[in-house]
C-alpha cells in the first residue's frame, strides 16, 4: 500500500502565538511517525513562520489558493511562484468555501491547477458535489464535470503525482463524514475516470478523502483501498486530535 498523505488545512485560523504552539505540537507528536507524509496549508501571511519553524522536521507546508496568473497587475493575488518563496510545497486548489463564497469557476480552478503545476507545487484539487446534488445522484456527474474541465484545457497528464481531495460538501465541518463505501466508491469513480485518458497519471496520483475526518472515523476510512489520506480541517487545529488522525495514517 502507498504512504498515506495527511494534510491540515487551517483555513483562516491562527496567530503567530497559537501557530508556534500547534506547529511545536505537530513536530512532537508527529515525529515518531514514520509511515505517513504530513502536510500543513496555512494562511498567507504565515507561510514564513511555517517555513522556520517546519524546515528542519518532516513535515511539509503549502498554501489555500494560488493565482491563476503568474505575475502583474492583480492587486491582492498571490502566485505560484511566491509561494515557492516561501518553501510551499503544495496548495489547495478550488476548496468549496471559495467556489461558494467567491463564486470560483471550473475554469479558474482548471488554470490555477495549471500555474501550481507549472511551478513545481503540488496541487491538491477539491472535488465535490452538495447534499442536494447527492440526494438526486448526480455526484459523479457534478464530480466528473470539476476534473473533465481540467482534462479539455490542459489534458489529463496535468494529473501526474497531483492530488485530488474528494470532499463532499455536505461532510465538510457538519461532523457528517461520507461512510468508508462512500468515499471509497468515488474515490474509485475519480482514478478511473482520470484513467481513461492516462493510466499512467492516474497510477501516480493521491485521492484524499475530507470532510469532518477525526481520530475515530479515520481508520475505518483509511483502511479502503482508494483512499491514499485525508484533508483535515477542524481537527487539525487539534494536536492531539491531527495526532490521532495520522497515527491512523501512519
Ligand atoms: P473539516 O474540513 O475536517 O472541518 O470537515 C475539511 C475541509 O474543509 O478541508
Amino acid at each position: 500500500m502507498p504512504r498515506k498523505l495527511v494534510v491540515a488545512n487551517w483555513k483562516m485560523h491562527g496567530s503567530l502565538a497559537s501557530n508556534q504552539q500547534l506547529l511545536e505540537a505537530y513536530i512532537q507528536t508527529l515525529k515518531s511517525l514514520e509511515n505517513v507524509d504530513v502536510v500543513v496549508c496555512v494562511p498567507y501571511p504565515y507561510l514564513a513562520q511555517a517555513q522556520s519553524l517546519l524546515a528542519s522536521s518532516s513535515i511539509a507546508w503549502g498554501a489555500q489558493n494560488v493565482s491563476k496568473d503568474t505575475l502583474g497587475a492583480y492587486t491582492g493575488e498571490v502566485s505560484a511562484l511566491m509561494l515557492r518563496d516561501f518553501g510551499a510545497k503544495y496548495v489547495i486548489i478550488g476548496h468549496s468555501e471559495r467556489a461558494t463564497a467567491y463564486c470560483e469557476s471550473d475554469e479558474n480552478v482548471a488554470t490555477k491547477f495549471m500555474q501550481a503545476k507549472a511551478h513545481g507545487l503540488i496541487p491538491i484539487l477539491c472535488v465535490g458535489e452538495t447534499l442536494i446534488e447527492r440526494e438526486a445522484g448526480m455526484m459523479e456527474m457534478v464530480v466528473a464535470k470539476q476534473l473533465d474541465t481540467i482534462i479539455q484545457m490542459y489534458g489529463a497528464a496535468l494529473f501526474a503525482n497531483a492530488v485530488i481531495a474528494y470532499e463532499p460538501i455536505w461532510a465538510i465541518g457538519s461532523g457528517l463524514a461520507a461512510t468508508p463505501d462512500q468515499a471509497q466508491s468515488m474515490h474509485e469513480f475519480i482514478r478511473n475516470r482520470i484513467a481513461s485518458h492516462d493510466e499512467d497519471a492516474a497510477n501516480s496520483l493521491k485521492i484524499l478523502y475530507g470532510g469532518s475526518v477525526n481520530p475515530q472515523n479515520a481508520v475505518q476510512l483509511f483502511v479502503m483501498q482508494n483512499i491514499n489520506g485525508g484533508l483535515i480541517g477542524r481537527c487539525s487545529l487539534n494536536a492531539q486530535e491531527f495526532e490521532g488522525i495520522c497515527r491512523a495514517a501512519n
